[in-house]
């Protein structure tokens, strides 16, 4: 096989079945001690490789792409996040990339579920008074929550994780949808989902549940912070699985602790894995571990996926994800 003399780094492990298929086809290093990379090997390793292959926790900044004895061609991420790479850097070095879509779009809409029907009805708190030992039998007014079923859910962002969360909502709980994007979808591009355009002011002010789904980008960055958290219901609850510094997280606190709002659910941080000060005290957020895409069946997808991208760089063919 031309391709068998490829080499290909990963910087975390992967799971076991796509590492063994990348080991049959390429010469394959792994990081065995599955903790993030130092700046130091993530530069040696992209003087190694022809094919580095990075996660959410790894920064390929502009000075390890920009290093005179860089090698690597290609980044094939594992993820489909990637605002952990220089993409600029990137595109001046040569190097190309690719991500991983569409193979983790249900399971972190699930995730975006979990955490809106946790935040909602208080899982989290019910599940730690149980473990407590604290927990007095059923009555009337304990542990009342929000309902649900027919409320309605804002959503920044419209990509397909956008698209498949809201669908879950509409047809599962019966949901009126809004959403915010840079232009209104189609119907078409909307699987006839009956979803309505906001400006994300009126979509912030009119929902019950608000869910981010956007990128993370220098637009993105801080999109909602203590201005437009002030806009949202005081009975309402932000969810993000999409990427931490899309919320500025202290003004969630802030928003968190004074009843701005009435509750969160995060999968992601700003600086995972540090949290802000004071989150970790609130009864009125759910904190979930960034485990969007985690579930054996999808990171293996991903991974396959990830994959099929270095296969198609190898034999010179066009990448089927590429980003940059
Ligand atoms: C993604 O795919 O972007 C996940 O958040 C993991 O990086």
């Amino acid at each position: 096989m031309t391709n068998s003399k490829l080499r290909v780094l990963l910087t975390r492990r992967w799971p076991q079945a796509v590492e063994d298929a990348m080991a049959q086809d390429f010469e394959l290093r792994v990081n065995q001690d599955n903790r993030p990379m130092t700046e130091a090997e993530l530069a040696e390793g992209l003087a190694w490789a022809d094919v580095l292959c990075p996660t959410v926790t790894d920064s390929v900044s502009a000075e390890l792409l920009g290093a005179p004895n860089v090698r690597a061609r290609l980044l094939a991420n594992f993820g489909v996040g990637f605002n952990h790479i220089d993409m600029a850097a990137a595109k001046t070095a040569g190097v190309l990339v690719t991500n991983t879509p569409g193979v983790l779009t249900d399971a972190t809409a699930e995730i975006a579920m979990t955490l809106l029907l946790n935040s909602a009805r208080r899982a989290g708190e019910g599940e730690r008074l149980v473990r407590s030992g604290r927990w007095q039998g059923w009555h009337p007014t304990h542990m009342l929550s929000t309902q649900v079923t027919g409320k309605t859910l804002g959503i920044v962002g419209m990509g397909r994780i956008g698209l498949a969360f809201a669908r879950q909502a509409h047809y599962g709980f019966g949901m009126r949808v809004l959403y915010c994007a840079r232009t209104p979808r189609s119907d078409a591009a909307l699987q006839g989902l009956p979803a309505q355009y906001r400006s994300l002011s009126e979509l912030l002010a009119a929902s019950d549940f608000v869910s981010l789904h956007c990128p993370a980008s220098p637009e993105t960055h801080h999109l909602i912070n203590a201005q437009s958290l002030a806009l949202m219901k005081p009975t309402a609850h932000l969810i993000n699985t999409a990427r931490g510094d899309v919320i500025n997280e202290a003004d969630l606190v802030d928003a968190l602790q004074q009843g701005v709002i009435a509750g969160a659910g995060l999968d992601v941080y700003e600086a995972e894995p540090a949290l802000a000060p004071g989150l970790l005290d609130l009864s009125n957020v759910v904190l979930l571990p960034h485990m969007g895409s985690g579930t054996t069946q999808t990171r293996v997808a991903m991974g396959e996926c990830a994959m099929a991208n270095i296969r198609a760089f190898a034999a010179g063919e066009p990448l089927l994800n590429q980003v940059v």
